[in-house]
């Protein structure tokens, strides 16, 4: 599915401003091993499709009547999706490694631990979860700062993703005792959380929060679609599409309830979606909404 221009410009000043942030970080003079490490960094943080900071981005333009072009680098928002990143980026470099889902393939590239060493995999991982609080703590009022840290620190641990992972590890072993409504729970933590709590933030930093409950059931709805369309690119798409390793999941929609039965439950949530993204008035949320529905990786 081709990416819109709008999405494009803003996945481009995101990644450009990842990069001013990191060589800032990354300044000082450093030892020779340090100096690899910065590559591993660089390596781990610049893939993705940056579905979450382009969440957060578009609900805090939208409701700010703001446009892109009035973005600086270090507006609060500009943080707020770096930091979402990061988050986000240092999940899956721990969830490639050989002690969680071994994989080797992440978005068309050697994962870091297979490029890298497990050691590069695990500590850069652990750099990018501390980085991200540590920009959060530089949003300049202090209350919003506060409230966006706990609510990424939530989507990380507190039903959040570590506890979603520990799930996702047992049922892989216990199959037989998955239902959809357990699984359902477990990707709300493992992949819900973050998406849910990167429209948050977007929605806290314009302070518009009279529909706070309209934004937060609309991220649940988004998330739940964007899980099973990941499982369905798990059994009908290709290494070659999606840029990783893909197979039957015994603990997927799929496997539980079938295909068709998994795209009538897709159709289902996304039209959810879509009604709420028009009372939104936003065409790109509700083009966000056709992407996850389409998305090919
Ligand atoms: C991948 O997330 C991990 C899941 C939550 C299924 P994305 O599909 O957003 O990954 P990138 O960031 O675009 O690679
Ligand atoms: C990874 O989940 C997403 C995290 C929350 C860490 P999966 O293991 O299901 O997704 P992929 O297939 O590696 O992207
Ligand atoms: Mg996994
Ligand atoms: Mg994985």
């Amino acid at each position: 599915m081709a990416l819109p221009k709008w999405y494009n410009e803003y996945k481009d000043l995101i990644e450009k401003n990842i990069d001013t942030y990191l060589s800032r970080y990354l300044a000082l003079p450093m030892s020779k091993p340090l100096e690899d490490f910065k590559e591993v960094i660089s390596y781990g943080f610049s893939w993705w499709k940056k579905l979450r900071s382009i969440l957060a981005l578009e609900f805090y333009l939208s409701l700010t009547w703001k446009h892109i072009s009035d973005i600086k680098i270090d507006d609060d928002i500009m943080k707020v999706c770096i930091a979402l990143e990061s988050v986000h980026a240092f999940s899956l470099l721990h969830d490639d490694l050989p002690c969680m889902d071994n994989d080797e393939l992440r978005r068309w590239e050697l994962t870091v631990w297979k490029k890298y060493g497990e050691y590069n995999g695990v500590l850069a991982g652990d750099m990018l979860n501390t980085i991200c609080f540590e920009i959060i703590s530089d949003i300049k009022d202090a209350k919003i700062s506060q409230s966006i840290s706990k609510l990424i620190s939530h989507s990380v641990w507190f039903y959040g993703m570590v506890w979603g992972q520990i799930e996702d590890i047992y049922f892989e072993n216990n199959v037989s005792e998955l239902d959809i409504s357990l699984l359902s729970d477990l990707h709300a933590k493992k992949t819900g959380k973050l998406i849910q709590a990167s429209i948050l933030s977007g929605v806290m930093l314009s302070w518009e929060v009279a529909n706070i409950d309209v934004y937060w059931d609309f991220g649940k709805k988004l998330w739940l679609a964007f899980q099973i369309k990941d499982d369905l690119l798990d059994v009908e798409g290709t290494p070659e599409e999606t840029g990783k390793s893909v197979g039957w999941e015994e603990k997927g929609f799929v496997y539980l309830i079938w295909v068709d039965a998994t795209r009538k439950i897709l159709w289902d949530v996304i039209s959810e979606c879509h009604a709420i993204a028009k009372k939104l008035w936003s065409e790109k949320i509700d083009f966000i909404v056709d992407y996850v529905e389409n998305r090919k990786k």
